[in-house]
């Protein structure tokens, strides 16, 4: 056990691995019961400092199956109880806010947000089902490092990004604004740092300088090209457009930190599209001679 401890519950992107009503060609692969493609669930990793009590960031729709699938999230004690004492949100899509909606029943814990990701879920009544009286809800401030009272600290930082999709007004919809929407979260615990950052549209200084130094860096690896998904006719988005950085072309994630000094890299967040998913393809072979780590659900680092 070391003195920063991350586990991976989720390694997908929105929509999983495979997603529901998906036929690209990574999906069509484990439909087709393709073993080199490994089901991976949306987003989510669980960080402690002890082993003991665990703290998520972000809150995946499929929180519950991932706690049935990770001992240390499961409850030990009493008639009620939970490791889990916190949850922090990176922004406020989907598949990282979803998952509140499970640690319903009456359990104590603190939901930490930006005040603009704490404004959606107050005005969303859905998630009046985290009853007030027992679940905090904590306004978290940019670039201040601020105590979990679990023996993390954490500092938040805004990258490039953009409001969730549900919050989107088409063509006006600004992406790359550096605002509270998307966060980054630097975590340490006993001299050790993870630095965690699960959308991005875009690798600027503050993104570097932050990376620089990391033990552990978990970088937004949505797709492999910018055009993935037009290319494939799935959407007519790029990764740029749903705030998120490729890992290949021009301002790519793949040779980004190579200047810098950083334990271990690793994709999370990765997009049911994404050829790095499928085990021994080019890319993913490409990634990894890079000195990436492509996660999986069930990834533990211990730093
Ligand atoms: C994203 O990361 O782009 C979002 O999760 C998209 C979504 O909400 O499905
Ligand atoms: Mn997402
Ligand atoms: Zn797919």
């Amino acid at each position: 056990m070391g003195s920063l401890n991350i586990y991976v519950l989720g390694s997908a992107a929105g929509g999983g691995v495979p997603q529901w009503n998906c036929r690209c060609p990574v999906c069509s692969l484990y439909w087709a019961g393709d073993h080199r493609v490994q089901a991976r669930s949306q987003s989510s990793i669980a960080v402690s400092a002890d082993n003991e009590r665990w703290l998520l960031i972000n809150a995946s729709p499929d929180l519950r199956q991932q706690i049935l699938t990770s001992q240390v999230l499961q409850p030990r004690e009493g008639a009620r109880h939970s490791p889990i004492k916190a949850v922090i949100l990176t922004n406020a899509d989907v598949d990282h806010i979803a998952g509140l909606l499970v640690l319903r029943e009456r359990q104590a814990f603190t939901v930490y947000a930006t005040g603009q990701n704490q404004a959606i879920l107050a005005e969303n009544s859905v998630f009046n089902v985290l009853a007030s009286e027992v679940v905090k809800r904590s306004t978290i401030n940019m670039d201040e490092f601020f105590d979990t009272d679990i023996g993390l600290k954490v500092r938040p930082f805004s990258v490039p990004g953009k409001v969730a999709l549900f919050m989107e007004r088409g063509e006006d919809t600004k992406i790359g604004d550096v605002t509270e929407t998307t966060i980054g979260l630097e975590i340490t615990s006993g001299g050790k740092r993870l630095v965690y950052i699960p959308g991005c549209a875009e690798i600027n200084e503050t993104v570097r300088s932050i990376a620089s130094g990391a033990d552990l860096l978990l970088y937004d690896g949505t797709t492999y090209t910018d055009d993935e998904m037009p290319k494939l006719g799935l959407s007519q988005k790029t990764a740029r457009r749903m705030g998120h950085t490729p890992i290949t072309g021009p301002g790519g994630s793949l040779r980004a930190f190579d200047e810098l000094s950083i334990g271990q890299k690793a994709y999370i967040h990765i997009n049911n599209t994404n050829p790095i998913l499928i085990d021994g393809s080019d890319e993913h072979q490409t990634v990894i001679a890079a000195g990436w780590t492509v996660t999986r659900d069930g990834t533990m680092f211990s730093l």
